[in-house]
């Protein structure tokens, strides 16, 4: 109910603008955002990549307007130049959502949205990196899967993302887990509704050990995405009787979560990549950041408090 209600609150422009508004979020929004500009993202990734692998995403999602998705793949580009000239491009790939490029627009929205990631793409491969294209909720995953299946064509490096609460992901598994393909598997974020999804935490959790077993034991480059310590010690136990090696899957965190468990990972060997979104559009990152655990809502009551 909670969660329904705070990412009901993602949406909304009415509390966007009230959340913008706030100084006093600040500190706990940048606990899960490393800061508005690319300057700080670098910054960030340096930092981390010292024992960490990273995925960069430039905030935004949702956009009707064509102007702002040339903006969004600008700001990629500089993005992965920099990242080159850092010399980070062996550590850092980036993330990128589909509805940030225009993947909602009422006319060509997937052709646009599909020809501007083409671009980000090329960017990447430019700079020696890759991109992986975030899932978002149902309505989109048709369209975002088929267009990871054409960006692939050009761009095999190209990473999917699965989420398990959605009925259907296991079979999105099996069709992924070929040779090469790198395919994030995380829970999921959005409020989905029963007809297409697990509800409940616990079957939630067993969808996604099933999709574990289909990506772990097919030929792809699972990328396991969760902060959850039980599926992360199955995740490792199936990991191990399927022959894996650390170079061949992949744990993901996200910026601000659990960094003492993620430099743990690392250090026990396995390859850990953050997740660190930055830019000004932190709204409906953060909101989500907060549904998934509402422990979080105390910090951000005590910041509105003491305002
Ligand atoms: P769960 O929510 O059960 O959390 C397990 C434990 O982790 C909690 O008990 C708590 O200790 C800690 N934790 C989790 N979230 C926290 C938070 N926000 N603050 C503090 N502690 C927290 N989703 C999506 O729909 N599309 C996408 O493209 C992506 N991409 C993505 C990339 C990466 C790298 C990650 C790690 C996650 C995503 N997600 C996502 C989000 C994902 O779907 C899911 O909502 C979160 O990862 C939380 O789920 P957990 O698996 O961590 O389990």
């Amino acid at each position: 109910m909670l969660r329904s209600t705070l990412l009901a609150a993602a949406r909304s422009p009415h509390c966007r603008s009230a959340a913008e508004r706030t100084p006093f979020l600040r500190p706990i929004v940048d606990r899960f955002v490393a800061g508005t500009d690319v300057d700080s993202a670098v910054r960030t990734a340096g930092e981390l990549a010292t024992d960490r692998f990273v995925t960069l995403d430039h905030l935004g999602e949702d956009t009707t307007d064509r102007r702002q998705v040339e903006v969004t793949v600008e700001a990629y580009r500089t993005l992965l130049s920099r990242l080159a000239w850092a010399g980070l491009s062996g550590r850092a790939e980036v993330s990128v959502k589909l509805s940030a490029l225009g993947q909602a627009l009422p006319v060509d929205g997937e052709k646009v949205a599909l020809d501007a990631a083409r671009r980000i793409c090329a960017a990447a491969a430019g700079a020696g990196t890759t991109v992986t294209v975030d899932m978002e909720d149902h309505t989109t995953t048709d369209s975002t899967l088929s267009i990871v299946r054409d960006l692939r064509l050009d761009f095999p490096g190209t990473g999917a993302v699965l989420q398990a609460y959605l009925r259907r992901t296991e079979a999105d598994c099996a069709d992924l887990a070929g040779p090469g393909s790198r395919v994030r598997l995380c829970k999921g974020a959005y409020d989905e509704p029963a007809s297409v999804a697990f509800r409940d935490k616990s079957e939630v959790d067993r969808s996604y050990v099933r999709c574990l077993r289909v990506l772990l034991g097919g030929q792809g480059h699972p990328m396991i995405a969760t902060h959850d310590d039980r599926l992360l010690a199955i995740a490792e136990d199936l990991a191990a009787r399927a022959g894996r090696t650390a170079g061949d899957h992949e744990f993901q965190m996200l910026y601000g979560v659990r960094p003492d468990l993620q430099r743990r990972i690392a250090a026990r060997g396995h390859r850990m990549r953050v997740y660190v979104p930055y830019g000004t559009e932190w709204y409906p990152y953060f909101m989500r950041r907060l549904g998934e655990r509402p422990a979080n809502l105390a910090f951000f009551a005590r910041a509105l408090g003491s305002g």
